[in-house]
């Protein structure tokens, strides 16, 4: 049995702005998806999907898994009518919307696939099929997703070509808080709908862009030079742009203002939108647990996690 992982992730600056080649800012989080598989007797691949997850999420995004996993065979060139498979989903990261739980699928299960069948496949072939993988779920993935499910860590992402992937480092890790609206949400949907509004308001959108491309610039350097004050109120800068791109959603605002209230140095949603999850900035665990019981005490599911590990 051959087995391999992928990182859930959060995204702290510029989701969807990322997209059209601005800068965005993502961390790997403390939890995977691990993938197992098994060649079989049998025909074509089957599934067993174990992973945690947001009800509803699986049934929703079946059509787009299978999608995927077909693009992930074709990209790793598996014949699975000469060498039926099945493969095995397991791991702590909750299959759901916001956590790069896609991501982290499609890399798992390139892994898995490069070891089933001895194809010594490096990290940078690992992200390529990750990449096909997330065409199945995003339509027109930007690439951040899989790149930090592929390498973890902290990293500058800039889409283009090629893209440009810069590791960060900071000083020691932060707690987060995610906040788990329970709403599965269509990333694909998300980011159809910014391309409409962006076509119809060139200029409103081009101001805005431009405010997320030099915000980018100042969250990193708050970032590398610790300044946690500085890096949330900049992430409650990106939440308002992020709003006025109408990607947000009422829940998703109302468990940032909880945060907020809280303590949290700075609240934003994260990915996709529409739903999933939210990001709190809570440095320490005193914060960390405080946002998190409030986030609870509303009836949501609270992820206490780190960046920059
Ligand atoms: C989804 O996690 C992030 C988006 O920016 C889409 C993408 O970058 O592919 C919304």
């Amino acid at each position: 049995m051959g087995e391999g992982s992928g990182y859930g992730k959060v995204i702290l600056f510029n989701e969807h702005f990322v997209v059209y080649g601005i800068p965005a800012i993502a961390s790997a989080i403390g939890s995977k998806t691990i993938a197992k598989v098994e060649q079989i007797e049998g025909q074509g691949w089957s599934l067993d999907d174990d992973r945690p997850a947001t009800p509803g999420y699986k049934k929703e995004k079946m059509e787009h898994q299978r999608d995927s996993i077909e693009r992930i065979l074709k990209a790793a060139a598996i014949d699975v009518n000469q060498t039926p498979i099945n493969i095995y989903l397991v791991g702590d990261l909750k299959a759901a919307s916001g956590v790069g739980a896609s991501a982290a699928s499609c890399a798992a299960i390139a892994r898995a696939l490069s070891a089933e069948f001895k194809l010594g496949f490096l990290d940078e072939k690992i992200n390529e099929i990750a990449f096909e993988g997330e065409k199945g779920y995003h339509g027109t993935p930007s690439g951040i997703d899989n790149t930090v499910a592929t390498f973890g860590g902290l990293i500058w992402f800039k889409k283009g070509v090629p893209n440009i992937m810069e590791g960060l480092t900071l000083k020691q890790p932060v707690e987060i808080v995610m906040g788990n609206t329970g709403i599965v949400a269509n990333t694909k949907e998300a980011v159809a709908g910014v391309r409409d509004r962006k076509q119809k308001d060139p200029v409103k959108y081009d101001r805005l862009f431009g405010a997320a491309n030099e915000l980018a610039k100042y969250a990193r350097s708050a970032l590398v030079s610790y300044d946690l004050e500085t890096v949330g109120k900049l992430m409650d800068k990106n939440h308002e742009l992020l709003q006025s791109i109408e990607v947000s959603s009422t829940e998703l605002d109302f468990l940032v203002e909880v945060a907020r209230e809280q303590g949290a140095y700075g609240a934003k949603m994260t990915g996709g939108g529409l739903g999933g999850y939210m990001v709190a900035l809570t440095p320490g665990e005193e914060i960390q647990e405080r946002v998190a019981r409030a986030i609870e005490k509303e009836g949501f599911e609270a992820l206490r996690t780190e960046i920059g590990v």
